[in-house]
């Protein structure tokens, strides 16, 4: 896959955009994690910079009824950014009644149904779940509806921010399309990508943290293991305290970063750690050069996490104006929700592996009910795989209760398994609509919205479906 967007796409953008320079008025639609907040951020900065007014709202699913809530303001062109391809037959009901002129930048799974201004990887041979994300396809945009003024290529960072946010670079990198934004964030000086230690919280964790919190490769002795991290560090004979405070990594020198990884995977070797476990301790790191060294927002995963801590609580605002640059209280109140997100990831966590997962033939499922938040259990099953218990062959599917009538669905899985045939997005979908609900997404992460009551007809037709694709 060469880098870069395929030629198609960019003809569309340019039809997009085109539509875009048109509008009187246009209403911003997006979703309500990482990746739909730098969609918005993204397509905001370009339709301000064109001089096109525009009012922001954000959704946490797209369904008909606010399909048709947006449907009765009075904007005529409505630009939907991280969703809308997989509700794309409700909004044309809505095209073709008059209400509205959508335009689409997305990369779910489109619905069976088309428009004019539908801006999605997946229609031009790109792979929406790898290669480029909502924010990928906004940016996309963006730099089809720049103008004399100058270019958009420093949105390219928010547009990493999104994919790294969306779990676009599992495998170590971003790849696709995804790499020739990286490509013009480097160019335009927003963006360095450096072979680094994948372990989440470089730029704000101080050492040991960093290394006992890494839950992705674990290494005895030291994941999980306060005291092991110390004194693994302290054996290392290097200065990693400052006035008596641990250092973080990001305050290392390169020659003091490659001692510590050096050590840290003899350590995983010496403790028979699996060599691709370990394979993945190293990776691409981006960086958001033009941020303080030592916060949230220079490290794309972080900054990642910080966006979901505001959005998945109702607090959208919040992370809209720190991409933005609005710094001035909206990064304070971002860096509060994040210590509330972080709770409940750890203590969401700690139930699954506490109470386990049900192991059908094809699928394992736990049913957190009100423990978990329904807009965060989707990132803890992720994070829960590979738990003692809990399997990385056997996709893992999550329910939450959402309200009175309906609970909310999560599953993930992993690229091995979609290369053997599994399609989540199908999966949920499908067997959603069997019990009455809904449900979309990408091959290896989807979810759905099924009735009460529903469950175990639902994780029945969830195992079925499975096993036929994985047959
Ligand atoms: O709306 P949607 O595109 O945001 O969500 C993508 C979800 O899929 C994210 O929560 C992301 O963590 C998950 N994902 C994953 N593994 C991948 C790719 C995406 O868990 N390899
Ligand atoms: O919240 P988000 O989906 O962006 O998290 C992405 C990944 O970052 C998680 O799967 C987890 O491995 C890591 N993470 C972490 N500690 C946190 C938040 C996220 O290790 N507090
Ligand atoms: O909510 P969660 O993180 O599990 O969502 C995973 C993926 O499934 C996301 O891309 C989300 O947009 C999609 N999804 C969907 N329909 C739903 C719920 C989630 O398309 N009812
Ligand atoms: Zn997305």
């Amino acid at each position: 896959m060469s880098a870069g967007p395929v030629p198609e796409l960019r003809a569309r953008a340019e039809a997009c955009a085109d539509h875009l320079r048109s509008a009187d008025s246009v209403l911003l639609a997006s979703h309500i994690d990482a990746d739909g907040l730098t969609s918005a951020a993204v397509a905001s900065s370009a339709l301000e910079r064109a001089e096109i007014p525009f009012d922001t709202v954000f959704s946490k699913q797209l369904d008909a009824d606010e399909v048709a809530a947006i449907a009765a303001t009075d904007h005529e062109t409505v630009l939907f950014t991280d969703f809308g391809s997989g509700q794309l037959d409700i909004i044309a009901d809505h095209e073709s009644g008059g209400a509205f002129t959508p335009v689409v930048a997305d990369h779910h799974q489109p619905a069976d149904a088309d428009t004019e201004f539908h801006l999605n990887p997946l229609l031009f041979g790109l792979d929406g779940a790898s290669e480029l994300s909502g924010a990928g396809a906004s940016y996309v945009l963006a730099r089809a509806l720049e103008g004399a003024e100058g270019d958009n290529r420093d949105l390219a960072a928010l547009a990493v921010v999104g994919a790294v946010g969306d779990m676009q670079d599992s495998d170590g990198a971003l790849h696709g399309a995804n790499e020739g934004i990286v490509e013009e964030g480097v160019e335009a000086g927003v963006l360095e990508s450096n072979t680094d230690l994948t372990l989440y919280g470089k730029q704000t964790r101080p050492l040991p943290k960093l290394l006992e919190y890494a839950s992705d490769v674990r290494i005895p002795g030291i994941s999980n293991d306060h005291a092991g991290s110390i004194k693994f560090l302290d054996d290392l004979d290097l200065d990693l305290k400052a006035d008596g405070e641990w250092r973080r990594w990001a305050d290392l020198t390169a020659e003091e970063r490659q001692t510590v990884a050096s050590a840290l995977v003899r350590r995983a070797v010496a403790s028979g750690v699996p060599a691709e476990r370990i394979n993945s301790l190293v990776g691409t790191a981006y960086t958001l050069v033009g941020e303080e060294t030592g916060t949230e927002l220079r490290d794309v995963s972080e900054f990642s996490t910080l966006l979901n801590a505001t959005a998945r609580y109702d607090r959208a605002d919040v992370g809209l104006a720190v991409c933005l640059g609005n710094r001035d209280g909206a990064l304070d109140r971002a860096q509060k929700l994040l210590r509330n997100h972080r709770r409940n990831l750890s203590e969401g966590l700690q139930w699954v592996k506490t109470e386990g997962v049900t192991s059908e033939e094809h699928v394992q499922w736990f049913d957190a009910g009100s423990r978990i938040r329904e807009t965060i259990v989707g990132i803890v099953a992720g994070m829960a795989v590979g738990a003692s218990g809990i399997s990385r062959s056997k996709p893992i599917v999550a329910f939450a209760e959402k309200n009175d009538e309906e609970v909310k669905v999560s599953a993930r899985g992993s690229h091995f398994l979609t290369r053997e045939g599994l399609d989540l997005s199908v999966a949920m979908r499908d067997a959603s609509r069997a019990v009455g609900g809904d449900g979309g997404g990408h091959n290896v992460a989807a979810g759905a919205t099924i009735p009460n009551g529903k469950r175990e007809a639902f994780v029945a037709e969830v195992d079925r479906i499975v096993g036929e694709q994985l047959e």
